[in-house]
This record gives structure tokens, C-alpha cells and sequence, in this order.
């Protein structure tokens, strides 16, 4: 997930490295936004080599790509740490003369802050009076805790330890604040495979692109997720394995694929099944490789029909369960998509259903991707084309608005 760390001028901000490590460590995508205090204690090259990205401070960096409110859009938590009294001032008065500011005003990600000082700084009343407007705002507060502080005195202000920060972040990361916080999303992805021996099988040329977009928006929007993935490859589901509020399930065959939809439907609110499901399976799996000598000038298979998960997940809905089925059609000659779309939609019983036009050069492994999703009074709820990432936004805010 994209986490800010904001790091502001206190001699903890050393222990931050610490924070930052550990995250980065999980997997997360974490950008570090050192106010110019903070480069006094700890540098630049430090921040960039432990984050792995690029540090910048101020709002004319990076321009072309408006950084000074991209980094808090894009934001899935924002934590500060150490925040001094200064930046807890600033924060309270809605200030942005900073990189670290500008991205604060622009997130609505949650916030959470370890403030560091001395004791009298923080029992002064303009500081508690801050730390409560920031409070009710719904800032999340870590410590501070007390103790040794950096001379002789000890009392409240010490930042609270890296490790501890670490975990309330990892915590806040799961909750979530959105739409769907609460609610678990079953999705599955990909292609399934079917034996035919040893070495080979029958796929699709899914990728499973589409069905991750639709998981990581639902994560996004605060769902707990189980996808349920169908020989997706790495570089595609990689963002999914690192999203905590994301559960992988890999399967390979429809048979899998049905036994893990079996399984976790009782549990989710939604099942997207956006898999590329094989309608048939080879009817006897050869145990050996098969041979060219034993096939002869032409090899002949004999199929079998699968069970449809799809609508069998729909006949067995619980109260209050939403079903989304997905179906990548090739239109014939003077038929529309909505109509393919709205045929299968009563053929397999989903509550929402969403269709996208395929062909030889269309919708498989590309990024963009047109879908329209109908409902069961066959209104077209939403007709959007754009990247797989958009056209996943747009579904799931479909089913969210159902
Ligand atoms: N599906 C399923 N089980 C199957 C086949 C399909 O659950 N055995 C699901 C897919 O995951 C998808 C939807 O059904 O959500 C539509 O898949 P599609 O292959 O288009 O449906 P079919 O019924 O096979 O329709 P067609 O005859 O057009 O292939």
C-alpha cells in the first residue's frame, strides 16, 4: 500500500529509520516527506536509500506531476513520526508552507502521529489544545511516551518506539475508512486450467489484470478481500500479495476454483467472479504424456461439462449477498454488448453483471479495457472505458451504490 512518512525536525527522528525500514520490509510503496528540520537530524540519501524512493521537501519539486498534493491523494495512511509541537501547531491551523503540509490538507487517507518534545512543550495548553482539535478531527495519536528525554529531564514526550508505531499503522492500514470497511469481498481472477496429462491443459488468455484491479478497489474501499486466484502470474497479482486487507487463495483448475468459491462464499457480502471459469474438462486425464505415437495422425478429446460456480453461487445466495458474474463476449453482427450482457445476466441468475468485448486484438492482457455493468432490472448501471484500473473503480462503486 502507499504510505506517507512524514518526518518532522526532533532527535527521534533517527528511530523513524527504523519505521521506515519495517514497513518497506512489508512490501509497502512508502514515500518519506522530511520537513527541512528534519534533514538537520537525519539526510536525504539516508530516507531515499532505506524507502527506495525519491525525497523531496518542497512544493516546487516535481511539479509536472502537482507532487505537492499527488503524494496525499494517493495515500493509504499517512503517518508522522516524530511530529513535534510545532508540526502538531500547524497541523491544528490547517497550514501548508511544506511538501509535508500541502500533502496533509489533500489526504483523506487516515492519519496517525507519534509526537516527540519536552515535557513542558507538550503539557503547554496551546499544545494539548491542538493535540484535542486534531483529536476530534480523527487523528490518530501514538504516545507520547513517558520517560529519558534527550537531556537530563525525563517526563512525558518521548516518541513511542518504532516497533509499536509500526504495528498501530499495520493495524489503521487493515481497518480502513471506506465504503466497504466491514464487508468481505470474495473475487476470484485469471484462467483456470484443465488437464489434459501431465504437461499440457486447456486455458484461456485471461491474465487475471481485470479481476486484481477489481480486488486491490474493493481493498482500497476498506473490504476484506479474498481473491481467489486462477494461474495469475506474479508481476500481475504482486500488488494484491502485499495489500494486508488482501487474502490470496491460488488455485489452477475449475475444480479448485469451485471448491475455494465454495468455501468462502458463506462468509462475503459480494463474490465477484471475474475468473475465466473452462466450461469443459478433459474427460479422462491421461496419467501419462500422451504421445504422438499412441494419437496417431489426429488426436481426438473427449469433454465433459463443468458445473457453473457462477450460477450456483446465485441460486445459493444468502439475504442480503450481492453476485456479480463477468462475461467477455465477441458480439455477433447488429448485436450490442448490453445485450449479450443482459441475457447472461437472467441465464446465470447474478445480481450484476459486467461484460467486456473481447477479440484477437481486444481486452485480453492489455491495460484498457471497456465494461458495462447491467443490473437485474437490465439497466445499464455503468458504461465506462479507461485503464482495468479505472474500469474496477467504477464496478465496484456500481456494486457499493447496489
Ligand atoms: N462461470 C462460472 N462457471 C463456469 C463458467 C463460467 O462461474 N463453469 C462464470 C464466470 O466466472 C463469469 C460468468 O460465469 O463470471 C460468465 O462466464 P462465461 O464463460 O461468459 O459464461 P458461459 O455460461 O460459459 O457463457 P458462454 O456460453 O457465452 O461461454
Amino acid at each position: 500500500m502507499f504510505v506517507v512518512v512524514g518526518v518532522t525536525g526532533g532527535i527521534a527522528a533517527y528511530k523513524t529509520v527504523s519505521l521506515v525500514r519495517l514497513l518497506v520490509k512489508d512490501g509497502h510503496d512508502v514515500h518519506v516527506i522530511p520537513t527541512d528540520d528534519a534533514l538537520r537530524f537525519v539526510g536525504r540519501p539516508t530516507w531515499e536509500a532505506i524507502s527506495r524512493n525519491p525525497v523531496t521537501t518542497s512544493v516546487h519539486d516535481d511539479v509536472a506531476r502537482v507532487r505537492h498534493v499527488a503524494l496525499g491523494q494517493q495515500a493509504d495512511l499517512v503517518v508522522i513520526a516524530p511530529a513535534t509541537a510545532n508540526t502538531i501547531a500547524k497541523m491544528a491551523a490547517g497550514l501548508a508552507d511544506d511538501l509535508l503540509g500541502t500533502t496533509l490538507l489533500a489526504t483523506t487517507a487516515p492519519v496517525v502521529i507519534a509526537p516527540a518534545m519536552h515535557t513542558e512543550m507538550w503539557r503547554n495548553p496551546a499544545t494539548q489544545a491542538n493535540v484535542d482539535t486534531l483529536t476530534s478531527r480523527g487523528v490518530h495519536m501514538i504516545g507520547p511516551e513517558s520517560g529519558q528525554l534527550t537531556g537530563d529531564d525525563s517526563g512525558p514526550g518521548r516518541m513511542t518506539e518504532p516497533e509499536r508505531i509500526h504495528e498501530v499503522v499495520t493495524r489503521e492500514l487493515r481497518k480502513g475508512s471506506g465504503e466497504a470497511a466491514g464487508r468481505t469481498w470474495l473475487v476470484t481472477a485469471g484462467g483456470t486450467r484443465e488437464a489434459i496429462d501431465p504437461v499440457r491443459f486447456i486455458g484461456n488468455r485471461s491474465s487475471g489484470r481485470q479481476g486484481v484491479e477489481v480486488a486491490l478497489a474493493a481493498a482500497r474501499r476498506g473490504a476484506d478481500v479474498v481473491l481467489v486466484a486462477a494461474n495469475v502470474a506474479h508481476d500481475v497479482i504482486a500488488d494484491a500479495l502485499r495489500d494486508p486487507r488482501i487474502r490470496v487463495a491460488h488455485v489452477s483448475s475449475t475444480e479448485q476454483l469451485a471448491e475455494a468459491a465454495e468455501r468462502e462464499a458463506p462468509g462475503a457480502d459480494v463474490v465477484v467472479m471475474a475468473a475465466a471459469v473452462s466450461d469443459y474438462r478433459v474427460a479422462d486425464v491421461a496419467e501419462r504424456k500422451i504421445t504422438k505415437e499412441q494419437a496417431g495422425g489426429a488426436l481426438r478429446l473427449d469433454l465433459v461439462e463443468n458445473p457453473d460456480i457462477l450460477a450456483g453461487l446465485a441460486r445459493g445466495r444468502r439475504d442480503g449477498q450481492t453476485i456479480v458474474g463477468f462475461a467477455a463476449e465477441t458480439p455477433a453482427e447488429g448485436e450490442t454488448l448490453a445485450e449479450r450482457a443482459i441475457a447472461k445476466r437472467r441465464r446465470k441468475g447474478a445480481d450484476l453483471l459486467a461484460a467486456n468485448e473481447v477479440g484477437f486484438e481486444r481486452g485480453f492482457e492489455l491495460a484498457d479495457n471497456h465494461l458495462v455493468v447491467i443490473d437485474a432490472s437490465d439497466a445499464v448501471v455503468a458504461d465506462v472505458a479507461g485503464t482495468k484500473r479505472e474500469t474496477a473503480e467504477a464496478l465496484v462503486a456500481a456494486i457499493i451504490a447496489r
